[in-house]
């Protein structure tokens, strides 16, 4: 394994005010899906997950995988088809139909009792599932427990203040020999308002595209962690 901390050297913001007081309504994520706003969506899959793919599932069969705050992640379907079973939590109906649809898989779609409006999308080969509703409601349903969880644009995309509770979740659904794979982004604050657990900095990354210099930022880093039980 690569020391990742000699890759890049990049210098670490605490929290500013700026980005602790930052909030993003549930309707202003479904907009963005309506309006194609969706520049974080990967088309090839992440390309750190792929690399790291044997780190992660460590040579495990038939895993329960997780992908809080999901939008259309074509990983799912990489693990759904090595045989996986793919839970998935997604607040846009517009962003799953996108999945099942671009990924060419046949679903069905039911009420989700516990939360009304609700609703759970199921691929027709069983190992697909994914919740449209708020994630903070699902821990009023029994999703079980997971193996796997891989937080990419899930755990940064959580308003800063709700960061506490979205943990408390994600370990509420770990089972015993867990890993989590957690993707964040590392950029100065100042210019964009944007555990229990062992955490190893697997790989920093320099991820700057021409679109970042909108955002008025002159770096940004992506940094993949591996979260096992201590
Ligand atoms: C930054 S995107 C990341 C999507 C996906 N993980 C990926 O890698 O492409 C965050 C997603 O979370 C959804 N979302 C935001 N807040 C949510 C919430 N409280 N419950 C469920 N989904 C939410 C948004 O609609 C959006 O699709």
């Amino acid at each position: 394994m690569d020391d990742a901390s000699t890759l890049i050297d990049v210098k670490e913001y605490p929290d500013t005010e700026v980005q602790k007081n930052r909030v993003l309504t549930l309707e202003e994520w479904r907009e963005k899906w309506v309006d194609g706003k969706i520049g974080f969506h990967q088309e090839q899959g992440h390309q750190l997950l792929k690399k790291h793919l044997d780190t992660f599932l460590k040579g495990k069969n038939v895993l329960r995988v997780f992908f809080p705050l999901c939008g259309k992640a074509v990983e799912m379907k990489w693990f759904a088809d090595r045989g996986h079973c793919v839970v998935g939590v997604e607040i846009s109906e517009l962003g799953i139909r996108e999945f099942f649809t671009e990924q060419n898989l046949s679903y069905s779609e039911e009420p989700i009792m516990e939360i009304p409006g609700a609703k759970v999308f199921k691929s027709s080969s069983g190992n697909i599932s994914l919740y449209c509703c708020n994630l903070f409601d699902l821990p009023r349903v029994n999703i079980g427990k997971f193996d796997r969880i891989w937080d990419r644009g899930a755990l940064v995309a959580v308003n800063p203040g709700d960061r506490k509770c979205y943990t408390d979740i994600m370990l509420s659904l770990t089972r015993k020999g867990f890993r989590y794979l957690l993707a964040v982004l590392s950029y100065d604050p100042t210019k964009h308002p944007g555990s229990t657990c062992n955490i190893h900095c697997l790989e920093k990354v320099d991820v700057f595209e021409e679109r970042h210099k909108s955002w008025g930022i002159d770096y940004i880093v992506e940094k993949l962690y591996l979260l096992t039980e201590k």
